[in-house]
């Protein structure tokens, strides 16, 4: 019997499993593991907004709501891109979903035919080939190098579309690399797509509100307003308001592909939380002061450990304008054994003996598209990360 879909079978399993799961027996075995995988903010979700979800269980908003996403919140949601990124969009043009992921997977359900190809960027957060492929849909990897910042430069994009290319995705900062593309690279790049009109522009903004230094924040339909029409604007509270457990993402853009995102939603899984929702309201009206202080924190982490990471023999970590992760590459290391007698081949090899043998577990990057390098997230508190980075200082200085 062939239970299994075929299209099941074209998408792989999450390569981080392995090292995750092998994280978590050492943890359970007693040994002294320090997870740097974590894709969440190490923060508790603010008061104001714990408070907003509590009132609505007590005031009984516990419902069915609108398939995707009730008017208040949809309302937020546009009072939230005008002030922020100073997009106009009606409420008809918003949907709400379970997570950001819901939304992004909404999408492209909604308008991928077999054959249709969706250029990623590499590195690419983890989902974004296999999202398309459940879709039916061709993932068409562009690779960006260290030597850009991991950024994607016009002619790459350019050398990526093709007369079959449906959807471009976007996503600055960006996990893995906290790479954030300012308004002149961005705009190089929405440059391009105004070549092409029948691509459509899918920008995940996910990270938006987590930027350092002076860097700003930029989203393709406000770089270059005639790509509106064929712009999905994508964000959602999980990582801004540190809600990843809540479940609310939403995007914004043209009404017919609202539309079908909705019939989708309304036929697979509904609403998300009626609880959430209310929560997520309170996010986007209520105080965002928090955001600077947690940014705060952020930033002192991320300069430890890029430092911490630069001073490893072997290691090259630049430094990101956003989100909370860094992306350094371990060129230099492949090939060199460990203390255990591991030869590390590749990066995978380097993050199973750096797990086994210093209790260090990172992300390797062959999972997000280009090695040699690994992912660390740094949302995590500094002891650990300062504890996190002599045990890889050590570890890369025992090689040979
Ligand atoms: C780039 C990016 N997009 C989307 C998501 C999904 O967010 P959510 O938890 O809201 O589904 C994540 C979560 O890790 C992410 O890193």
């Amino acid at each position: 019997m062939n239970m299994l879909s075929a299209t099941l079978s074209r998408v792989k399993p999450s390569p981080t499993i392995a090292v995750s799961s092998k994280a978590a027996e050492m943890k359970a075995a007693g040994e002294d593991v320090i997870g740097l995988g974590a894709g969440e903010p190490d923060f508790d979700t603010p008061d104001n907004i714990k408070a907003a979800g509590i009132r609505a269980i007590e005031e009984g908003k516990t419902k069915y709501t609108a398939p995707d996403g009730i008017p208040e919140l949809k309302q937020a949601i546009c009072t939230k891109f005008k002030r922020e990124n100073g997009l106009d969009y009606v409420p008809a043009q918003v949907s709400v979903g379970t997570g950001g992921k819901q939304i992004l997977y909404n999408a492209l359900m909604a308008t991928l035919n077999p054959g249709d190809e969706v250029v990623i960027p590499a590195p690419y957060w983890v989902s974004y080939p296999d999202m398309v492929l459940l879709a039916g849909g061709e993932p068409v990897i562009a690779e960006a190098s260290m030597q850009t910042g991991y950024k994607l430069t016009p002619d790459q994009l350019e050398a990526a579309i093709t007369p079959k290319t449906k959807w471009f995705i976007f996503n600055s900062p960006s996990n893995p690399t906290g790479a954030g593309y300012s308004w002149d690279e961005l705009k190089a790049l929405t440059d391009v797509l105004l070549r092409h009109p029948h691509v459509m522009i899918m920008t995940d903004d996910m990270y938006e509100h987590l930027v350092f230094d002076d860097f700003e924040f930029c989203t393709p339909a406000q770089v270059e307003p005639a790509l509106y029409d064929r712009t999905l604007t994508c964000n959602g509270v999980s990582k801004a308001y540190a809600m990843t457990g809540w479940r609310i993402g939403y995007a914004a853009g043209p009404e017919k592909l609202i539309a079908a995102m909705r019939k989708i939603q309304s036929q697979s899984t509904s609403n998300p939380s009626s609880i959430s929702q209310w929560a997520a309201v309170e996010a986007l009206n209520g105080p965002q002061d928090f955001l600077a202080s947690n940014n705060a924190t952020f930033v002192r982490r991320r300069d430890l450990v890029v430092k911490m990471l630069n001073e490893a023999e072997g290691i090259t970590c630049p430094t990101p304008e956003g989100a909370f992760y860094v992306y350094p590459s371990i060129a230099e290391i492949i090939g060199k054994t460990s203390p255990r007698g591991t030869v590390i081949e590749n990066d995978e090899g380097f993050a199973t003996a750096l797990l086994e043998e210093t209790g260090v577990a990172v992300v390797f990057g062959a999972a997000f598209g280009l090695s040699p390098n690994f992912r660390v997230s740094y949302a995590t508190s500094d002891e650990a990360l300062k504890e996190a980075c002599t045990r890889i200082q050590k570890f890369c200085a025992s090689l040979t």
